[in-house]
């Protein structure tokens, strides 16, 4: 198939346009670099530079596109507090211009990027998708609005539609890793200690109603979450809008994920207790059962273990190739 993905330069995109390459796919990378990496963009894409309101017309017109799988999007929690305007244009109102823009060319099958940020704090774990979506910030409630548009635009216009809910992604695949300009995410986080970016690792808050008193988070590979892309892609239909919660089933306190992170690194990464960190639920895992069942999905690399080896030779050889570079 032909395909557009929108924020290829970005940690999930550029693994999942490497990975629809590897699968025989054509694949056009449609980015801005506000927030990706040029060299993040897998070898054998082509390149379309700017954003997707100048240049989808454009990418769509020239005709043969089977598919778009959509991820350019701002995606941090924290700053969609701060800043509500750019998240709803840059997440929703950029939507909203590229569905029109398939629809207008008729492009009819897309899989979008959600997030289980969309349920809010949850009722009952594993978090199925039918519980209650009452998202807690800006963030998960642009994408929530968008997964709402785009079930809309199926019934309606005959997309062929899938939402992927990942909980959190982790890991790296190949060249392809975790690299923010701004980094918040708590792996990430405690391999820049390991590589002696970073003094320590602050642990928000040790008194949360959990087995160690720390955040439980669903942990998933990034490889096996770009699988999952493929197989939604394979399966979307028209007039049929899909959502299904990425993750692995298991839950890791935020000290687990640290000693794993001390096991695998060697380095004995130094913690420090610090209040807990607004908006922050207690403990998030997914139920993937229904990915599992209705599109044969399975999830191979769920170790812990796996997912901090892979991000942790990323991170070396990242860093490596940077101090190569000065
Ligand atoms: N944490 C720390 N110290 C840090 C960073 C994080 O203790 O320096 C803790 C957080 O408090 C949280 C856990 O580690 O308990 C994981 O935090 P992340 O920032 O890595 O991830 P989140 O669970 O906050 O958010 C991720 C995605 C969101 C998505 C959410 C839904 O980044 O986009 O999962 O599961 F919405």
């Amino acid at each position: 198939m032909k395909l557009v993905v929108t924020g290829g330069a970005g940690y999930v995109g550029s693994v999942c346009a490497a990975v629809l390459i590897e699968a025989g796919h054509d694949v056009v990378v449609i980015d801005d670099f506000s927030t990706g990496n040029r060299d993040a963009v897998p070898e054998g894409a082509m390149l379309v530079e700017g954003n997707i309101v100048d240049v989808i017309d454009g990418v769509l017109a020239e005709g043969g596109i089977d598919g778009v799988l959509h991820f350019a999007a701002r995606s941090l929690v924290g700053e969609s507090v701060g800043e509500p305007a750019m998240y709803w244009h840059d997440n929703l109102v950029v939507s909203l211009v590229l569905l029109d823009a398939m629809r207008r060319h008729g492009v009819t099958s897309l899989v979008f990027s959600s997030t289980a940020a969309t349920y809010g704090e949850p009722e009952e774990v594993p978090i199925v998708e039918t519980a209650p979506t009452r998202p807690t910030n800006p963030y998960g409630a642009t994408k929530l609005a968008i997964d709402d548009a785009i079930s809309s635009y199926c019934t309606a216009y005959g997309l062929g539609a899938t939402s992927l809910r990942y909980f959190n992604v982790a890991g790296a695949y190949g060249e392809h890793g975790e690299n923010h300009p701004t980094e918040t995410h708590l792996i990430p986080l405690v391999l820049q200690v390991a590589m002696g970016y970073r003094e320590k690792i602050m642990i928000f808050g040790d008194d949360w109603p959990t087995k160690d008193g720390t955040c439980v988070r669903d942990y998933i590979h990034i490889r096996d979450l770009a699988d999952a892309h493929v197989l939604a892609l394979e399966a979307n239909q028209p007039g049929e809008h899909r959502i299904f919660n990425l993750g692995s089933g298991d839950g890791y306190t935020v000290r687990e994920v640290i000693e794993t992170c001390r096991e695998v690194t060697g380095h004995p990464i130094p913690a420090e207790v610090a209040p807990r960190r607004a908006g922050d639920p207690a403990v998030l895992i997914a139920s993937s059962a229904r990915i599992q069942q209705e599109l044969g999905w399975n999830p191979t690399r769920t170790e812990l273990t796996r997912i901090v080896t892979d991000a942790w030779h990323f991170t070396r050889d990242l860093g490596e190739r940077s101090h190569g570079a000065r």
